[in-house]
């Protein structure tokens, strides 16, 4: 068993994993110099060998106990024909989202259009580098993928104005991401992915009283049908106030926390395992500094089941010694 599945399963305390959300990303100058000659993210993301071997980067550098496969949420929209493309300095852009066009789409036509996810997640889970440790993969919420679809773009801080005007469509869509989905994950589970994240990034930007139609009920309905697949699944829902109310409800494997969660009041509140915390700009201030938010994490949590990660992605100034700095001091610790 690998630390993560003895920290997630038999829930031992005692050495904690470690992986970083976007470990393999644009803080790395071998990633830099790989995106400098492919401009186009999708086709990047499409590339099997190129997106293997960026999967790999981090596993190279540091001792970390996870790869994540090097994809992206927004593959689904893709797969299911909206456009979709990466701005520099802006973020992702999509294109026009047409009902009756997505409605045509079958599953062997997604899965057509985005196979080499699938075959970079096999040859991820086949390399020597991943021995011992887990091949991690995963999708966007229903939610945070309606946002993208609907929006077009990255909210920020809201969404656009008409947002819920045509509730028909909204409910449409989200049907039809709960199906595709779950063939997502299917497919990444018998490609080798051993774990699934669910990344709901804009989960903090629902009312309380759309929680359930949006986030609980579509989730617990990914959750549940990664369960079924005998594979352990973790949720990022980034943002919500109420982290008891979403464990009882929706019952993930292991919850991750953002920044801006107290870990203390979730380690009172909390009973299952739990990922994440730490404000990725402590990695831009120094070694001491790092060491001390570390250790506060990794202090909280010594007697519950903790898998070291970020409360969010790691950032592009990230300087790559204090990666490894930080992974050395939570595997030494
Ligand atoms: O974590 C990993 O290393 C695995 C790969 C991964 C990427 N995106 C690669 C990526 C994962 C798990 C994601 C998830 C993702 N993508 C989320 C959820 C997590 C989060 O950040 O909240 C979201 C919202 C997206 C959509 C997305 N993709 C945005 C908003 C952006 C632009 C912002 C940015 O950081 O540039 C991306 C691009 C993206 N996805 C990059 C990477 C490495 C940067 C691409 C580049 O310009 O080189």
């Amino acid at each position: 068993m690998t630390l993560i599945e003895q920290t997630i399963i038999n829930h031992q305390t005692k050495n904690n994993p470690i992986w970083i959300m976007r470990q393999a990303g644009r803080y790395l100058p071998e990633f830099r110099e790989i995106r400098k000659l492919n401009t186009d993210f999708i086709k990047l993301c499409l590339n099997e060998s190129l997106s293997s071997e960026i999967t790999l980067q981090p596993l190279k550098r540091f001792d970390l106990d996870a790869a994540i496969i090097f994809s992206d949420i927004l593959m689904v929209p893709y797969g299911l024909n909206q456009h979709v493309e990466f701005k520099k300095n802006f973020g992702p852009i999509l294109g026009e989202l047409n009902l009756d066009q997505i409605l045509k789409i079958d599953e062997v036509d997604f899965v057509k259009k985005i196979y080499p996810v699938y075959k970079a997640i096999n040859s991820v889970s086949k390399n020597n580098l991943t021995n011992g440790k887990n091949t991690i993969g995963f999708v966007g919420a229903p939610w945070t993928l309606l946002v993208y679809m609907i929006n077009r773009q990255s909210p920020k801080k809201s969404l656009k104005k008409d947002f819920y005007k045509d509730n028909f469509l909204l409910n449409r869509i989200l049907i039809i991401l709960e199906k595709f989905l779950k063939l997502h994950i299917k497919n990444q589970v018998d490609n080798g992915a051993e774990i699934i994240q669910i990344f709901d990034s804009w989960a903090g930007l629902l009312n309380e009283r759309d929680l359930p139609n949006y986030i609980y009920i579509p989730t617990l309905n990914l959750v549940e049908f990664t369960k079924s697949l005998n594979v352990p699944v973790i949720c990022f829902p980034r943002g919500i106030k109420n982290y008891s109310e979403y464990c009882k409800i929706v019952k993930p494997d292991v919850i991750c926390i953002d920044y801006e969660v107290n870990p203390k009041q979730i380690l009172k509140e909390i009973k299952i395992p739990v990922q994440g915390g730490m404000d990725p700009k402590v990695l831009l201030t120094d070694k001491k500094n790092l060491k001390k938010e570390a250790e506060k994490y990794l202090d909280i949590f010594k007697d519950h089941p903790y898998i070291f990660n970020l409360g969010h992605g790691v950032l592009p100034e990230t300087d790559p010694n204090m990666m490894d700095y930080l992974v050395k001091l939570v595997k030494d610790y």
